[in-house]
């Protein structure tokens, strides 16, 4: 990919959140102070030590941290994007990363194309308890029979 694309491809696929959208979510979250909250979105705001999705990742992220710094009731930040599960941190907090639906890109290391598209689609189940404790569950979506007797 020549510099030219490359910037086109930067353009279309990363992330920015609009000053508009930063003050919405500051206003809701400002309502709403008693409830423990996730911030979700599409884009993560971190690198991931994954190149192709870190080129492509949400920019400006220091306007983000700074609003969910008045917010101490933000549990966790969601996102996808990456089509890999990871867990990192974002502005304190932990920042969980969903699988991919479509495939999973793989980590530099990994033999193959940059996104493998034979991996089955992945869930996160995110839960939390009456103590603020969040768990997170990764599975496989095959199709398969997942019954027990
Ligand atoms: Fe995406």
């Amino acid at each position: 990919m020549d510099p030219g694309e490359q910037a086109e491809a930067l353009r279309i696929h990363h992330g920015f959140l609009a000053d508009e959208t930063l003050d919405w979510l500051d206003g809701v979250l400002g309502d709403r102070r008693e409830a423990p909250a996730f911030v979700c979105f599409h884009h993560p705001p971190v690198t991931l030590g994954v190149p192709y999705v870190d080129e492509i990742r949400l920019f400006g992220e220091d306007r983000l941290a700074a609003v969910l710094g008045r917010h101490p009731q933000v549990v966790a930040v969601l996102c996808g994007h990456a089509h890999t599960a990871a867990a990192t941190t974002f502005a304190g907090r932990p920042l969980l990363v969903a699988p991919g639906v479509v495939s999973t890109i793989r980590l530099p290391g990994q033999n193959g194309a940059v996104a493998d598209h034979a991996a089955p689609p992945g869930v996160a189940l995110h839960t939390l308890d009456d103590e603020r404790r969040l768990t997170t569950h990764c599975r496989a979506v095959t199709g398969g029979s997942s019954t027990s007797a």
